[in-house]
């Protein structure tokens, strides 16, 4: 029997990952993990536990600590942090200005990527977003793409999402944390091998899905 399919989508914030990855999910009857939302609460655990997250041997010793559980369902994923529902504290602008750091650590890393093969590994397929989905997550996925838009297009996106009318200060805190995730020495956000870059910028919603349902379509077609 064939393993479950894997679609890895990766990208920069505000790209569209998170409506796209979810609209094929649903589109393809998947599983959907959202693993920025895992690290968001990791982050959110040590603002809470008063660690300096910009101290990596802090954060390296306690981030075994907290219990991190993230739902499957595509239309209502959830996240939950020792049992306790994080889902809004983890959007809040102290989390964003901290996630990056946190994320660079490399025991962060490791420990999050142990939960995220656990998830992946159980019953049925799944659609997995991230940083470092198709390049270190899941590197044999059949499906990988990696989603890119223009720092305006995407700092609009995300403003509107937060209900924020400060589009310049959400493009450089947007543009802040993919220096970070693109410049950090532990699984930097990359175009994984064999992805297809997909530029969102011209396209609505909509459209992005069906190109990535298209894609998973004519890989399934191939094997
Ligand atoms: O996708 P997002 O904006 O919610 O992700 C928040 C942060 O988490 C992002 O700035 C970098 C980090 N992240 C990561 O390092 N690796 C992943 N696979 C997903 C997210």
């Amino acid at each position: 029997m064939s393993s479950p399919l894997v679609v890895a989508i990766d990208g920069t914030s505000g790209s569209g990952k998170s409506s796209t990855s979810r609209g094929v999910a649903h589109r393809l009857g998947l599983r959907y993990l959202d693993t920025g939302a895992m690290f968001r609460a990791m982050t959110c655990w040590m603002l809470e536990h008063g660690v300096d997250v910009h101290d990596p041997v802090a954060v390296a010793a306690r981030c075994h600590e907290p219990e991190i559980v993230s739902g499957t369902d595509p239309l209502g994923p959830t996240i939950t942090v020792d049992g306790a529902d994080v889902a809004v504290a983890i959007r809040s602008d102290a989390v964003n200005a901290a996630v990056s750091p946190v994320s660079a650590v490399p025991e962060v890393r490791a420990r999050l990527l142990q939960l995220q093969r656990d998830v992946i590994a159980a019953d049925g397929g799944i659609v997995v977003e991230g940083r470092d989905i198709g390049s270190v997550v899941v590197p044999d996925a059949p499906v990988k793409v990696y989603l890119s838009a223009d720092p305006s297009a995407r700092a609009l996106r995300r403003a509107a999402e937060q209900g924020s009318a400060d589009v310049e200060a959400t493009q450089a805190s947007l543009l802040a944390r993919d220096a970070i995730d693109s410049g950090r020495a532990t699984a930097p956000l990359v175009m994984a091998d064999g992805a297809v870059h997909i530029d969102t910028t011209p396209y609505t919603l909509e459209e992005v899905v069906g190109l990535v349902v298209g894609l998973v379509e004519e890989a399934g077609a191939r094997t």
